[in-house]
């Protein structure tokens, strides 16, 4: 069932001065933007951003922009930057597609990916996140050895990912089925990931640096 739009989300976002609704703007600017020239790491399909939220609270140092097309979804990982004074965020409200327009070649050091939608029948699957059409950008956009961290509750997903991602020139540095017993002590739970592991599905996760 579709959810019915939040009428109020975008003029709420547009009232946010960490909402950035012409992100083609910044692409040469975003050192001016984030006044430092600290890295910038990406979080694709954010959500409503429990993750930006923990990960920029404890990383001041690096600067962050999270995407999500879902307005009724980002609006509330906006609250949540807003409300914590996070400066080193800021929110994009689009589609990915169009990130290679938004930011420079090798000017971005990571991106993670959370439990993209795993679009399951294979005429769809050029929407997921990590299909070769998205590899080819972010690899463009990603510094040498910069890395993309993906996890998903989907198996096949995540075993077509493993192949999406070493076909297109990433090395898979890291890789576990079951990330809860496996001894990775930094992970941040995303809203996703709280409620797979409350359905004890394992959760798969990886790590993918540009050759
Ligand atoms: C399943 S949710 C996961 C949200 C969050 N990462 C988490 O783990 O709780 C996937 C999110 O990706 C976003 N998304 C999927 N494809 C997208 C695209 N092409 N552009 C922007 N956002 C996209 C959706 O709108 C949705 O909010």
């Amino acid at each position: 069932m579709r959810l019915r739009k939040k009428w109020w989300a975008v003029p709420e976002m547009k009232e946010n001065p960490l909402v950035i609704f012409d992100a083609e703007n910044y692409k040469e600017k975003w050192d001016e933007e984030f006044k430092n020239k600290n890295d910038i790491i990406l979080e694709l399909g954010c959500g409503k951003g429990k993750f930006i939220s923990e990960i920029a609270m404890e990383n001041k140092d690096k600067n962050f922009c999270i995407l999500d097309l879902d307005t009724n979804a980002i609006i509330y990982a906006t609250r949540k930057i807003k409300d914590l004074e996070l400066l080193n965020v800021r929110a994009i409200p689009t589609n990915i597609e169009k990130i290679d327009t938004f930011f420079k070649e090798n000017s971005i050091s990571k991106i993670y990916i959370n439990f993209c939608n795993p679009w399951p029948k294979k005429r769809h699957h050029k929407r997921r996140l990590t299909y070769p059409n998205f590899l080819t950008k972010y690899k463009k956009l990603l510094k040498d050895n910069g890395e993309i961290h993906f996890k998903t509750d989907d198996d096949d997903l995540f075993n077509a990912s493993l192949e999406y991602f070493t076909e297109n020139g990433f090395e898979i540095i890291l890789k576990t089925f079951d990330l809860e017993n496996f001894n990775y002590p930094k992970n941040i739970t995303t809203e996703y990931e709280e409620k797979f592991i409350n359905l004890k599905v394992s959760i798969k996760f990886l790590i993918a640096r540009k050759k």
